[in-house]
């Protein structure tokens, strides 16, 4: 892997359910592989309700049990400026991701796409919005999320 900093941004439609566990449980595993110095980890929502609020309690229970702790977290709105702030920035459904690609312009830094397509043969392309769900949904989404990130550091250390 080469020693530069990777910088990752995990997009979902409100920034307090799904891509908050995106962005812990990414930093997770990077710190598990001791890579922490090689990533800039971060998450917006494309939608501004909850700017400066703590994650959805259920996300912060469900990490909480499977050791990771994501209650520092503070919520942010995407902007066309995450596209040369990030190199890799993944969308949690194909809705967040068409609103990000209205920013996107010849040359920018960033790479998008859907994180679930980091598990080609997982059969859903989109992490579904546990918002009016039940804990049973949050831990569906833990355990896709928890895959995917798992996929997406083994592809972005292979370089
Ligand atoms: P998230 O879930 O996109 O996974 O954070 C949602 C959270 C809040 C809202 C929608 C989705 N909302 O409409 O406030």
């Amino acid at each position: 892997m080469s020693r530069e900093v990777t910088a990752v941004e995990f997009v979902c439609l409100g920034n307090i359910c799904r891509s908050p566990l995106g962005e812990g449980i990414f930093r997770h595993h990077v710190a598990q592989a001791g890579l922490t110095d090689r990533f800039v980890i971060a998450s917006s929502g494309t939608g501004g309700w909850h700017v400066g609020d703590p994650p959805d309690h259920r996300s912060i229970e469900v990490a909480r049990r499977h050791g990771v702790d994501i209650s520092a977290q503070r919520g942010r709105q995407f902007t066309a400026a995450h596209m040369d702030m990030y190199d890799v920035i993944l969308a949690m459904d194909a809705s967040n991701l068409a609103t990000i690609r209205r920013h996107q312009r010849p040359g920018q830094r960033a790479r998008l796409g859907l994180l679930l397509d980091e598990l080609p043969d997982f059969g859903l392309r989109a992490v579904p919005d546990p918002y009016t769900g039940t804990a049973e949904d949050f831990e569906a989404v833990y355990q896709m999320v928890d895959r995917a990130c798992a996929a997406l550091l083994a592809r972005l250390s292979r370089g």
